[in-house]
């Protein structure tokens, strides 16, 4: 899959005011601070293209791009983020499940996890939810640049082997840097193959 070009469409606070065609979209979620817009921005290689900070809790609308006129990508706003007060995560919350759970145009999650980590209650919660509620999804691992090749893989091999305890089957997942431009062919090619089913 070759990202030709990429647009800024919508901000959007409720599933009711995305985009009303019909075009299959790819959504990126996970906790604050993971990676998810800068990982959009490496994939479309167009840098600004969604709103990165180093601070956390940067995105807060349901942002769609579209990619060569044809499909879309969508940035979420992160989960979890302790700093904020309760009644706003939970008000952000509730607008990523109702995104997950009604957008019927969505065909694909990518669940972002920091490579770095352990795995945390959290992120496991989360992708339970998102196997019970029968949402197709896949694993990315962020930020490969801050360890080594080895390392990186040794970590994300741990995180799949915990999902084992609770699910027979995994889903696919892919090891990427934005930093460093990793992975982005291997995430690419299977958005490709989505699309092309
Ligand atoms: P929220 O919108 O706040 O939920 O965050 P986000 O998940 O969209 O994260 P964002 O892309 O804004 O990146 C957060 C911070 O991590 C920024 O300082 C990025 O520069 C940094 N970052 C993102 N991806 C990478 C990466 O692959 N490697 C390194 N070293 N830093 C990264
Ligand atoms: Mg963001």
């Amino acid at each position: 899959m070759d990202i030709k070009k990429s647009e800024f469409t919508i901000s959007s606070a409720t599933v009711s005011q995305c985009p009303k065609d019909t075009k299959p979209e790819f959504a990126f979620i996970g906790r604050s601070n993971v990676g998810k817009s800068s990982l959009i921005n490496m994939l479309c290689n167009h840098k600004g293209l969604a709103k990165t900070s180093a601070t956390p809790g940067k995105t807060l609308l349901i942002n769609h791009f579209i990619i060569n006129n044809d499909w879309y990508l969508v940035d979420l706003p992160g989960y979890g983020f302790a700093k904020r007060s309760k009644t706003v995560q939970k008000k952000l919350d509730q607008m990523i499940t109702s995104y997950i759970l009604q957008r019927q145009q969505l065909v694909n999650t990518f669940v972002l996890i920091d490579i770095r980590h352990d795995p945390m209650k959290i992120d496991t919660d989360f992708i339970n939810w998102l196997g019970e509620s029968s949402v197709p999804f896949s694993i990315i691992f962020t930020k490969a640049d801050k360890l080594g090749p080895v390392r990186a893989k040794q970590n994300a091999a741990k995180w799949m082997n915990s999902l084992k305890e609770q699910w027979e089957e995994l889903p696919p997942y892919f090891i990427t840097s934005s930093e460093k431009k990793l992975g982005r062919d291997e995430v690419l090619d299977y958005v490709g193959n989505i699309l092309n089913e």
